[in-house]
Protein backbone atom coordinates (compact mmCIF):
# COMPACT_ATOMS: atom_id res chain seq x y z
CA UNK A 1 0.00 0.00 0.00
CA UNK A 2 2.51 2.71 0.74
CA UNK A 3 4.85 1.47 -1.99
CA UNK A 4 2.07 2.10 -4.21
CA UNK A 5 3.19 5.81 -4.18
CA UNK A 6 7.09 4.69 -4.25
CA UNK A 7 7.06 2.62 -6.80
CA UNK A 8 4.19 4.40 -8.95
CA UNK A 9 6.23 7.77 -8.96
CA UNK A 10 7.23 6.67 -12.39
CA UNK A 11 5.50 4.33 -15.00
CA UNK A 12 8.10 1.43 -15.89
CA UNK A 13 8.44 3.25 -19.42
CA UNK A 14 9.95 6.67 -17.50
CA UNK A 15 12.59 4.62 -15.67
CA UNK A 16 13.81 4.71 -19.63
CA UNK A 17 13.91 8.17 -20.27
CA UNK A 18 15.89 8.81 -16.03
CA UNK A 19 18.35 6.61 -17.30
CA UNK A 20 18.88 7.56 -20.72
CA UNK A 21 19.30 11.57 -19.41
CA UNK A 22 20.41 12.24 -16.23
CA UNK A 23 21.35 8.80 -14.25
CA UNK A 24 22.89 6.34 -16.95
CA UNK A 25 26.23 7.26 -15.94
CA UNK A 26 25.69 7.88 -12.10
CA UNK A 27 23.46 4.12 -12.23
CA UNK A 28 26.71 2.38 -12.41
CA UNK A 29 27.55 3.05 -9.18
CA UNK A 30 29.60 0.68 -7.07
CA UNK A 31 28.96 -0.31 -3.52
CA UNK A 32 31.04 -3.61 -3.46
CA UNK A 33 33.37 -2.08 -0.77
CA UNK A 34 31.13 -2.00 1.95
CA UNK A 35 28.72 -4.83 2.22
CA UNK A 36 26.06 -3.22 4.25
CA UNK A 37 25.35 -0.76 1.55
CA UNK A 38 25.90 -2.95 -1.20
CA UNK A 39 22.85 -4.90 0.21
CA UNK A 40 21.01 -1.82 0.72
CA UNK A 41 21.16 -0.66 -2.45
CA UNK A 42 20.77 -4.45 -3.83
CA UNK A 43 17.70 -3.75 -2.13
CA UNK A 44 16.45 -0.78 -3.58
CA UNK A 45 17.06 -2.15 -7.03
CA UNK A 46 15.15 -5.07 -6.70
CA UNK A 47 12.07 -3.65 -5.31
CA UNK A 48 12.16 -0.30 -6.78
CA UNK A 49 14.01 0.11 -10.24
CA UNK A 50 12.63 3.46 -10.60
CA UNK A 51 13.23 4.36 -7.27
CA UNK A 52 16.79 2.91 -7.41
CA UNK A 53 17.07 5.61 -10.47
CA UNK A 54 16.03 8.39 -9.18
CA UNK A 55 17.83 8.10 -5.75
CA UNK A 56 21.27 8.26 -7.44
CA UNK A 57 20.18 11.77 -8.35
CA UNK A 58 20.38 13.31 -5.16
CA UNK A 59 23.55 14.51 -2.73
CA UNK A 60 25.61 11.60 -0.82
CA UNK A 61 24.40 13.27 2.29
CA UNK A 62 20.73 11.86 1.60
CA UNK A 63 21.02 8.86 -0.27
CA UNK A 64 21.16 6.55 2.13
CA UNK A 65 18.96 8.40 4.50
CA UNK A 66 16.07 7.73 1.87
CA UNK A 67 17.05 4.78 0.56
CA UNK A 68 16.66 3.07 4.23
CA UNK A 69 13.27 5.51 4.44
CA UNK A 70 12.06 3.58 1.39
CA UNK A 71 13.16 0.51 2.41
CA UNK A 72 11.76 0.61 5.84
CA UNK A 73 8.19 1.63 4.45
CA UNK A 74 8.65 -1.29 1.68
CA UNK A 75 9.04 -3.51 4.59
CA UNK A 76 6.45 -2.32 6.44
CA UNK A 77 4.00 -2.74 3.07
CA UNK A 78 5.25 -6.41 2.63
CA UNK A 79 3.51 -7.24 5.51
CA UNK A 80 0.71 -5.38 5.35
CA UNK A 81 -0.02 -6.67 1.57
CA UNK A 82 0.10 -10.10 2.44
CA UNK A 83 -2.98 -11.46 2.71
CA UNK A 84 -1.57 -15.09 3.78
CA UNK A 85 -0.60 -13.56 6.90
CA UNK A 86 -3.37 -13.89 9.87
CA UNK A 87 -4.64 -10.48 11.17
CA UNK A 88 -3.26 -11.70 14.95
CA UNK A 89 -0.05 -11.57 13.38
CA UNK A 90 -0.04 -8.86 10.99
CA UNK A 91 -1.51 -6.16 13.32
CA UNK A 92 0.69 -5.67 16.03
CA UNK A 93 3.76 -6.00 13.42
CA UNK A 94 2.18 -2.72 12.06
CA UNK A 95 1.57 -1.03 14.90
CA UNK A 96 4.86 -1.44 16.17
CA UNK A 97 7.44 -1.57 13.19
CA UNK A 98 8.57 1.47 14.19
CA UNK A 99 10.35 -0.09 17.21
CA UNK A 100 11.34 -3.08 15.43
CA UNK A 101 13.46 -0.94 13.00
CA UNK A 102 15.47 -0.34 16.14
CA UNK A 103 16.49 -4.08 17.59
CA UNK A 104 19.70 -5.18 15.66
CA UNK A 105 19.27 -8.76 13.94
CA UNK A 106 15.65 -8.33 13.85
CA UNK A 107 14.09 -10.21 10.97
CA UNK A 108 10.69 -11.48 9.58
CA UNK A 109 10.09 -15.02 7.81
CA UNK A 110 6.27 -15.02 8.13
CA UNK A 111 5.48 -13.56 4.56
CA UNK A 112 4.20 -16.51 2.31
CA UNK A 113 6.66 -18.15 -0.22
CA UNK A 114 5.03 -16.21 -3.18
CA UNK A 115 5.51 -12.81 -1.81
CA UNK A 116 7.75 -10.98 -4.32
CA UNK A 117 9.19 -9.20 -1.79
CA UNK A 118 10.13 -11.57 0.58
CA UNK A 119 13.93 -11.22 0.88
CA UNK A 120 14.03 -8.43 1.85
CA UNK A 121 12.47 -8.86 5.22
CA UNK A 122 13.92 -12.30 5.71
CA UNK A 123 17.61 -10.56 5.40
CA UNK A 124 15.61 -7.50 7.60
CA UNK A 125 18.51 -6.80 10.08
CA UNK A 126 20.38 -5.13 7.23
CA UNK A 127 18.26 -2.86 7.06
CA UNK A 128 18.63 -2.42 10.55
CA UNK A 129 22.26 -2.10 10.47
CA UNK A 130 22.49 1.00 8.04
CA UNK A 131 19.38 2.58 9.99
CA UNK A 132 21.24 2.16 13.29
CA UNK A 133 24.16 4.27 11.38
CA UNK A 134 22.11 7.03 10.13
CA UNK A 135 22.43 10.48 12.27
CA UNK A 136 19.44 10.31 14.94
CA UNK A 137 17.78 13.02 13.65
CA UNK A 138 17.08 11.23 10.50
CA UNK A 139 16.02 7.96 12.63
CA UNK A 140 13.69 9.43 14.56
CA UNK A 141 11.56 11.18 10.85
CA UNK A 142 11.71 7.70 9.69
CA UNK A 143 10.49 6.07 12.82
CA UNK A 144 8.05 8.60 13.21
CA UNK A 145 6.46 8.32 9.66
CA UNK A 146 6.64 4.56 10.19
CA UNK A 147 4.53 4.75 13.12
CA UNK A 148 2.12 6.42 11.58
CA UNK A 149 1.86 4.57 8.15
CA UNK A 150 1.88 1.60 10.36
CA UNK A 151 -1.40 3.02 12.53
CA UNK A 152 -3.04 3.82 9.11
CA UNK A 153 -2.33 0.55 7.60
CA UNK A 154 -3.79 -1.22 11.23
CA UNK A 155 -6.22 0.68 10.77
CA UNK A 156 -7.78 0.03 6.84
CA UNK A 157 -6.34 -3.86 7.85
CA UNK A 158 -9.28 -4.24 10.26
CA UNK A 159 -11.82 -2.67 8.95
CA UNK A 160 -11.30 -2.37 5.17
CA UNK A 161 -10.22 0.89 3.16
CA UNK A 162 -14.35 2.35 1.67
CA UNK A 163 -13.74 5.44 0.55
CA UNK A 164 -16.68 6.99 0.38
CA UNK A 165 -16.23 10.42 0.90
CA UNK A 166 -13.85 13.00 -0.54
CA UNK A 167 -12.55 13.06 3.01
CA UNK A 168 -12.24 9.67 3.04
CA UNK A 169 -10.04 9.69 0.07
CA UNK A 170 -7.77 12.42 1.30
CA UNK A 171 -7.10 10.69 4.23
CA UNK A 172 -6.43 7.69 2.94
CA UNK A 173 -4.30 9.22 0.02
CA UNK A 174 -2.28 10.88 2.88
CA UNK A 175 -1.41 7.83 4.87
CA UNK A 176 -0.37 6.19 1.36
CA UNK A 177 1.72 9.07 0.08
CA UNK A 178 1.15 12.38 2.15
CA UNK A 179 3.21 10.90 5.06
CA UNK A 180 6.09 10.33 2.52
CA UNK A 181 5.81 13.57 1.59
CA UNK A 182 6.07 14.28 5.27
CA UNK A 183 9.15 12.62 5.99
CA UNK A 184 10.65 13.62 2.74
CA UNK A 185 10.59 17.21 3.68
CA UNK A 186 12.18 16.82 7.17
CA UNK A 187 15.07 15.16 5.72
CA UNK A 188 15.85 18.23 3.58
CA UNK A 189 15.24 20.54 6.31
CA UNK A 190 17.26 18.41 8.60
CA UNK A 191 20.19 17.91 6.58
CA UNK A 192 20.12 21.36 5.95
CA UNK A 193 19.92 21.32 2.27
CA UNK A 194 16.91 23.28 2.84
CA UNK A 195 15.02 25.91 5.02
CA UNK A 196 13.11 24.77 8.16
CA UNK A 197 9.81 26.02 6.65
CA UNK A 198 10.31 23.24 4.08
CA UNK A 199 9.98 20.73 7.08
CA UNK A 200 6.68 23.39 8.59
CA UNK A 201 4.59 23.16 5.27
CA UNK A 202 3.27 19.94 5.93
CA UNK A 203 -0.29 20.73 4.03
CA UNK A 204 2.12 21.62 0.73
CA UNK A 205 4.42 18.35 1.58
CA UNK A 206 1.24 16.16 2.09
CA UNK A 207 -0.64 18.48 -1.19
CA UNK A 208 2.31 17.23 -2.98
CA UNK A 209 1.90 13.52 -2.21
CA UNK A 210 -1.44 13.59 -2.61
CA UNK A 211 -1.41 15.12 -6.18
CA UNK A 212 0.78 12.07 -7.47
CA UNK A 213 -1.09 9.42 -5.59
CA UNK A 214 -4.59 10.50 -7.00
CA UNK A 215 -3.46 11.07 -10.52
CA UNK A 216 -2.40 7.24 -10.12
CA UNK A 217 -6.14 6.74 -8.77
CA UNK A 218 -7.75 8.42 -11.69
CA UNK A 219 -5.10 6.83 -14.43
CA UNK A 220 -5.25 2.95 -12.85
CA UNK A 221 -9.21 3.03 -12.84
CA UNK A 222 -9.58 -0.17 -14.71
CA UNK A 223 -6.23 -1.88 -13.08
CA UNK A 224 -7.57 -1.65 -9.37
CA UNK A 225 -11.21 -2.82 -10.41
CA UNK A 226 -9.66 -5.91 -12.05
CA UNK A 227 -8.27 -6.01 -8.44
CA UNK A 228 -11.32 -5.37 -6.80
CA UNK A 229 -9.75 -2.03 -5.43
CA UNK A 230 -11.50 1.02 -5.30
CA UNK A 231 -10.14 4.79 -4.50
CA UNK A 232 -12.31 6.88 -6.31
CA UNK A 233 -14.79 8.71 -3.95
CA UNK A 234 -18.34 7.58 -3.85
CA UNK A 235 -19.21 11.01 -2.98
CA UNK A 236 -18.01 12.12 -6.48
CA UNK A 237 -18.68 8.55 -8.85
CA UNK A 238 -22.46 8.38 -6.72
CA UNK A 239 -23.49 11.28 -8.75
CA UNK A 240 -22.97 9.81 -12.34
CA UNK A 241 -23.57 6.07 -11.66
CA UNK A 242 -25.13 3.47 -8.66
CA UNK A 243 -21.97 1.26 -9.23
CA UNK A 244 -18.36 1.99 -9.71
CA UNK A 245 -18.05 -0.76 -12.45
CA UNK A 246 -20.71 1.02 -14.94
CA UNK A 247 -18.55 3.67 -15.85
CA UNK A 248 -16.66 0.83 -18.54
CA UNK A 249 -19.92 0.06 -19.94
CA UNK A 250 -20.26 1.98 -23.54
CA UNK A 251 -23.99 3.22 -22.96
CA UNK A 252 -22.60 5.43 -19.88
CA UNK A 253 -19.72 7.04 -21.47
CA UNK A 254 -20.87 10.21 -21.36
CA UNK A 255 -21.39 9.92 -17.41
CA UNK A 256 -17.69 8.07 -17.42
CA UNK A 257 -16.33 11.45 -18.58
CA UNK A 258 -18.52 13.31 -16.07
CA UNK A 259 -16.53 11.20 -13.75
CA UNK A 260 -13.57 11.53 -15.09
CA UNK A 261 -13.27 15.09 -15.11
CA UNK A 262 -14.88 15.52 -11.29
CA UNK A 263 -11.94 13.41 -10.34
CA UNK A 264 -9.37 15.72 -12.46
CA UNK A 265 -10.70 18.50 -11.27
CA UNK A 266 -10.34 17.72 -7.50
CA UNK A 267 -6.91 16.83 -8.22
CA UNK A 268 -5.73 19.22 -10.23
CA UNK A 269 -6.70 21.33 -6.67
CA UNK A 270 -3.43 20.17 -5.71
CA UNK A 271 -1.56 22.24 -7.98
CA UNK A 272 -1.07 25.03 -6.30
CA UNK A 273 0.51 24.03 -3.33
CA UNK A 274 2.59 22.28 -5.63
CA UNK A 275 4.05 25.36 -7.11
CA UNK A 276 4.17 27.17 -3.54
CA UNK A 277 6.40 23.89 -2.48
CA UNK A 278 8.18 23.76 -5.59
CA UNK A 279 9.31 27.48 -5.41
CA UNK A 280 10.42 26.64 -1.62
CA UNK A 281 13.49 24.36 -2.97
CA UNK A 282 16.34 26.00 -3.78
CA UNK A 283 18.77 22.65 -3.93
CA UNK A 284 18.93 21.69 -7.05
CA UNK A 285 19.36 17.98 -6.32
CA UNK A 286 16.39 17.95 -3.79
CA UNK A 287 14.68 20.21 -6.95
CA UNK A 288 14.52 17.35 -9.62
CA UNK A 289 14.17 14.48 -7.37
CA UNK A 290 10.92 16.49 -6.02
CA UNK A 291 10.06 18.16 -9.60
CA UNK A 292 9.85 15.37 -11.92
CA UNK A 293 7.51 13.02 -10.20
CA UNK A 294 5.89 16.29 -10.25
CA UNK A 295 5.75 16.91 -13.76
CA UNK A 296 4.77 13.69 -14.61
CA UNK A 297 1.94 13.70 -12.82
CA UNK A 298 0.83 16.81 -14.29
CA UNK A 299 1.62 15.60 -17.89
CA UNK A 300 -0.91 12.67 -17.18
CA UNK A 301 -3.76 14.59 -15.84
CA UNK A 302 -3.62 16.10 -18.93
CA UNK A 303 -3.31 12.66 -21.01
CA UNK A 304 -6.46 11.44 -18.44
CA UNK A 305 -8.49 14.58 -18.66
CA UNK A 306 -11.77 14.07 -21.12
CA UNK A 307 -10.20 10.65 -21.98
CA UNK A 308 -12.26 7.27 -22.38
CA UNK A 309 -9.47 5.24 -22.36
CA UNK A 310 -8.67 5.13 -19.06
CA UNK A 311 -11.70 3.17 -18.76
CA UNK A 312 -11.00 0.63 -21.89
CA UNK A 313 -6.89 0.39 -22.00
CA UNK A 314 -4.94 -0.65 -18.72
CA UNK A 315 -1.84 0.50 -18.17
CA UNK A 316 -1.82 4.47 -20.57
CA UNK A 317 0.92 6.29 -20.24
CA UNK A 318 2.45 9.46 -21.74
CA UNK A 319 4.76 8.94 -24.36
CA UNK A 320 8.70 8.15 -24.15
CA UNK A 321 9.29 11.16 -25.91
CA UNK A 322 7.49 13.36 -23.56
CA UNK A 323 8.72 11.44 -20.57
CA UNK A 324 12.09 12.17 -21.69
CA UNK A 325 11.82 15.94 -22.67
CA UNK A 326 9.53 16.46 -19.08
CA UNK A 327 12.54 15.03 -17.20
CA UNK A 328 15.20 17.19 -19.40
CA UNK A 329 13.12 20.30 -18.75
CA UNK A 330 12.45 20.40 -15.00
CA UNK A 331 15.33 21.88 -13.64
CA UNK A 332 13.90 25.45 -12.28
CA UNK A 333 11.08 26.77 -10.89
CA UNK A 334 10.27 28.76 -13.46
CA UNK A 335 11.03 25.56 -16.10
CA UNK A 336 8.14 23.69 -14.15
CA UNK A 337 5.96 26.30 -13.56
CA UNK A 338 5.89 26.70 -17.38
CA UNK A 339 5.13 23.56 -17.72
CA UNK A 340 2.27 23.40 -15.14
CA UNK A 341 1.34 26.51 -17.47
CA UNK A 342 1.72 24.56 -20.74
CA UNK A 343 -0.67 21.49 -19.36
CA UNK A 344 -3.08 23.79 -17.66
CA UNK A 345 -3.67 25.08 -20.53
CA UNK A 346 -4.44 22.28 -22.67
CA UNK A 347 -6.46 20.92 -20.07
CA UNK A 348 -8.76 24.32 -20.33
CA UNK A 349 -8.44 24.01 -23.71
CA UNK A 350 -9.75 20.35 -24.05
CA UNK A 351 -12.67 21.95 -21.79
CA UNK A 352 -15.94 20.71 -22.81
CA UNK A 353 -18.67 23.70 -21.75
CA UNK A 354 -21.33 20.85 -21.10
CA UNK A 355 -18.82 19.18 -18.96
CA UNK A 356 -20.87 19.72 -15.18
CA UNK A 357 -17.43 21.06 -13.81
CA UNK A 358 -15.75 23.13 -16.87
CA UNK A 359 -15.89 26.20 -15.24
CA UNK A 360 -14.66 25.05 -11.92
CA UNK A 361 -11.91 23.91 -14.30
CA UNK A 362 -11.36 26.64 -16.07
CA UNK A 363 -11.04 28.82 -12.40
CA UNK A 364 -8.68 26.66 -10.95
CA UNK A 365 -6.32 26.74 -14.39
CA UNK A 366 -6.58 30.42 -13.91
CA UNK A 367 -5.90 30.32 -10.83
CA UNK A 368 -2.50 28.22 -11.68
CA UNK A 369 -1.66 31.17 -14.13
CA UNK A 370 -1.99 33.67 -11.85
CA UNK A 371 -0.23 32.14 -9.52
CA UNK A 372 2.63 31.67 -12.21
CA UNK A 373 2.31 34.91 -13.17
CA UNK A 374 2.61 36.58 -10.09
CA UNK A 375 5.49 34.37 -8.26
CA UNK A 376 7.12 32.64 -11.32
CA UNK A 377 7.46 35.78 -13.68
CA UNK A 378 9.89 34.13 -15.16
CA UNK A 379 8.06 31.01 -16.49
CA UNK A 380 6.16 33.57 -18.95
CA UNK A 381 9.78 33.36 -21.00
CA UNK A 382 10.00 29.56 -20.54
CA UNK A 383 6.61 29.09 -21.51
CA UNK A 384 7.38 30.90 -24.88
CA UNK A 385 10.03 29.00 -25.05
CA UNK A 386 8.82 25.42 -24.43
CA UNK A 387 5.96 26.59 -26.84
CA UNK A 388 8.01 27.52 -29.49
CA UNK A 389 9.82 23.86 -29.05
CA UNK A 390 6.85 22.24 -29.42
CA UNK A 391 5.46 23.89 -32.33
CA UNK A 392 8.55 23.68 -34.73
CA UNK A 393 9.13 20.48 -33.36
CA UNK A 394 12.60 20.88 -31.73
CA UNK A 395 11.24 19.29 -28.91
CA UNK A 396 11.16 16.55 -31.89
CA UNK A 397 15.13 16.10 -31.12
CA UNK A 398 14.27 14.54 -28.13
CA UNK A 399 10.96 12.78 -29.58
CA UNK A 400 12.70 11.47 -32.30
CA UNK A 401 13.01 6.96 -32.37
CA UNK A 402 16.53 7.26 -32.28
CA UNK A 403 16.63 8.88 -28.88
CA UNK A 404 14.32 6.42 -27.56
CA UNK A 405 15.82 3.68 -29.26
CA UNK A 406 19.32 4.57 -27.39
CA UNK A 407 17.03 5.25 -24.25
CA UNK A 408 16.59 1.57 -24.35
CA UNK A 409 20.01 0.44 -25.36
CA UNK A 410 21.20 2.45 -22.23
CA UNK A 411 18.27 1.05 -20.16
CA UNK A 412 19.13 -2.45 -20.93
CA UNK A 413 22.99 -2.18 -20.53
CA UNK A 414 22.38 -1.07 -17.29
CA UNK A 415 19.84 -2.90 -15.39
CA UNK A 416 20.26 -6.14 -18.08
C1 LIG B 1 28.80 1.12 5.11
O1 LIG B 1 27.53 1.58 4.61
C2 LIG B 1 26.62 1.96 5.63
C3 LIG B 1 25.29 2.25 4.96
O2 LIG B 1 25.44 3.06 3.86
C4 LIG B 1 27.19 3.18 6.35
O3 LIG B 1 26.31 3.61 7.36
C5 LIG B 1 28.53 2.79 6.96
O4 LIG B 1 29.12 3.93 7.56
C6 LIG B 1 29.47 2.23 5.90
N1 LIG B 1 30.64 1.68 6.55
C7 LIG B 1 31.87 2.04 6.23
C8 LIG B 1 32.96 1.35 6.96
O5 LIG B 1 32.08 2.90 5.39
C1 LIG C 1 16.52 -14.17 11.60
O1 LIG C 1 16.45 -14.02 13.01
C2 LIG C 1 16.57 -15.24 13.71
C3 LIG C 1 16.26 -14.99 15.17
O2 LIG C 1 16.87 -13.80 15.58
C4 LIG C 1 17.95 -15.82 13.49
O3 LIG C 1 18.09 -17.06 14.15
C5 LIG C 1 18.16 -16.02 12.00
O4 LIG C 1 19.48 -16.42 11.74
C6 LIG C 1 17.87 -14.74 11.24
N1 LIG C 1 17.88 -15.04 9.83
C7 LIG C 1 18.67 -14.42 9.01
C8 LIG C 1 18.56 -14.81 7.56
O5 LIG C 1 19.45 -13.55 9.35
C1 LIG D 1 22.77 20.80 -1.99
O1 LIG D 1 23.10 21.35 -0.72
C2 LIG D 1 24.28 20.84 -0.16
C3 LIG D 1 24.42 21.45 1.23
O2 LIG D 1 24.28 22.83 1.18
C4 LIG D 1 25.47 21.15 -1.04
O3 LIG D 1 26.61 20.55 -0.49
C5 LIG D 1 25.21 20.57 -2.41
O4 LIG D 1 26.27 20.94 -3.27
C6 LIG D 1 23.91 21.07 -2.94
N1 LIG D 1 23.70 20.35 -4.18
C7 LIG D 1 23.30 20.94 -5.26
C8 LIG D 1 23.23 20.08 -6.49
O5 LIG D 1 22.96 22.10 -5.29
C1 LIG E 1 -5.96 9.22 -24.33
O1 LIG E 1 -5.21 8.17 -23.77
C2 LIG E 1 -4.60 7.36 -24.74
C3 LIG E 1 -3.99 6.16 -24.03
O2 LIG E 1 -2.90 6.50 -23.27
C4 LIG E 1 -3.60 8.18 -25.50
O3 LIG E 1 -2.95 7.39 -26.47
C5 LIG E 1 -4.31 9.35 -26.18
O4 LIG E 1 -3.36 10.19 -26.81
C6 LIG E 1 -5.08 10.14 -25.14
N1 LIG E 1 -5.88 11.11 -25.80
C7 LIG E 1 -5.70 12.40 -25.58
C8 LIG E 1 -6.63 13.32 -26.30
O5 LIG E 1 -4.85 12.84 -24.82
C1 LIG F 1 -6.80 24.35 -28.40
O1 LIG F 1 -7.53 23.36 -29.12
C2 LIG F 1 -7.58 23.54 -30.52
C3 LIG F 1 -8.38 22.41 -31.12
O2 LIG F 1 -9.47 22.08 -30.34
C4 LIG F 1 -6.19 23.54 -31.08
O3 LIG F 1 -6.24 23.82 -32.47
C5 LIG F 1 -5.35 24.59 -30.40
O4 LIG F 1 -4.02 24.52 -30.85
C6 LIG F 1 -5.37 24.37 -28.89
N1 LIG F 1 -4.63 25.41 -28.21
C7 LIG F 1 -3.76 25.14 -27.22
C8 LIG F 1 -3.10 26.32 -26.60
O5 LIG F 1 -3.53 24.01 -26.84
C1 LIG G 1 19.25 -3.87 -10.79
O1 LIG G 1 18.48 -5.06 -10.93
C2 LIG G 1 18.60 -5.67 -12.21
C3 LIG G 1 17.73 -6.90 -12.23
O2 LIG G 1 16.50 -6.66 -11.63
C4 LIG G 1 20.03 -6.04 -12.48
O3 LIG G 1 20.14 -6.59 -13.76
C5 LIG G 1 20.91 -4.80 -12.37
O4 LIG G 1 22.26 -5.16 -12.51
C6 LIG G 1 20.71 -4.11 -11.04
N1 LIG G 1 21.43 -2.85 -11.07
C7 LIG G 1 22.18 -2.44 -10.09
C8 LIG G 1 22.84 -1.14 -10.28
O5 LIG G 1 22.34 -3.11 -9.07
Amino acid sequence: MASAILASLFHPSEVLALVQYKLAPKANYDYSSNKTRERLYYFLNMTSRSFSAVIQELDEELKDPICLFYLILRGLDTIEDDMTIDLDIKLPHLKTFHELIYQKGWNFTKNGPNEKDRQLLVEFDVVIDGFLQLKPAYQSIIADITKRMGQGMAQYATAGIHVNTIADYDEYCHYVAGLVGLGLSELFSACDFESPTVAKRKDLSNSMGLFLQKTNIIRDYLEDLRDNRRFWPKEIWGKYADNFEDFIKPENKENALRCLNHMVYNALGHMKDCLEYLGMIKNASCFKFCAIPQVMAVATLNMVHTNYSIFTHENIKIRKGETVWLIKESYNIDNVAAIFRMYARQINNKSNPLDPHFIDIGILCGEIEQVCVNKYPGSTAELKRLQAGVMAGTSGTVLTAAAVVAGAVALRNTFA
